[in-house]
């Protein structure tokens, strides 16, 4: 399963980039408002393709098609990594397809139900992006949301990749896994949650202090 950083801040990109932790890079206008300050968003979209050698999503703002794919093929211009989002609206699909027929990548964000999915992937979308934490939240099934798309997709042979967002969690990403998602978006706190373990820390000083007895060095 790919693993994506749902963030646009730099310090944390390069991080997991460095230590070889990512796939690629989500971000949404409100994750890109958080850091842009005065600067233009558009160098800091090309900041982080520099950073990270794989797809980094980048959204539109536009609400109808036609400025959809102006937007969209402006984000694209960027750079060869950026993967155009766009909502899942009739307008968002409208986009989808055009944008699609240019060769431009595209991830359709703002799922939350299975029919939605179906779609997207009819519109050619190279990426569906269900929100499970946003159903969750309210009292809705986001995983089992997963499973029906995972379902639906390998029924029909569709070949859109399920990416699976608003992940809050460690297990979240577990049962992505298990569901077969091809993708999980998490933010930076999940990133280092996953790979944590009290038996990993506890083994680990077990072992130093063992080693500490006979007094070498490696
Ligand atoms: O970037 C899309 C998604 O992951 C947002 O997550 O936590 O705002 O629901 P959240």
């Amino acid at each position: 399963m790919k693993i994506f950083l749902d963030t646009a801040d730099l310090g944390e990109i390069r991080r997991a980039a460095e230590a070889g932790l990512i796939d690629g890079i989500t971000t949404n206008p409100s994750l890109v408002a958080k850091v842009a300050g005065d600067g233009d968003p558009r160098d800091l979209y090309l900041e982080i393709c520099e950073t990270v050698d794989g797809p980094v999503s980048a959204e539109v703002v536009a609400v109808d098609a036609d400025r959809m794919v102006a937007e969209g093929t402006r984000l694209a211009s960027i750079h060869d990594n950026i993967v155009v989002k766009v909502p899942l609206t009739e307008h968002g699909l409208r986009a989808c397809r055009r944008l699609r027929a240019e060769g431009i990548r595209v991830n359709v964000t703002l799922c939350f139900s299975a029919p939605q999915a179906l779609m997207a992937a009819k519109a050619g979308a190279t990426y569906i992006s269900p929100f499970v934490g946003r159903l969750d939240d309210i009292g809705h099934d986001g995983m089992g949301l997963i499973a029906e798309i995972r379902e639906s997709y390998d029924q029909y042979g569709l070949e859109t990749e399920i990416l699976t967002a608003s992940i809050r969690h460690t297990r979240h990403f577990v049962l992505a896994m298990r569901i077969g998602s091809d993708c999980a978006t998490i933010p930076p706190k999940v990133l280092y949650q996953l790979m944590k373990h009290p038996l990993t820390d506890s083994g680990l000083a077990a072992f130093l202090k063992d080693w500490e007895t006979i007094g070498r060095e490696i």
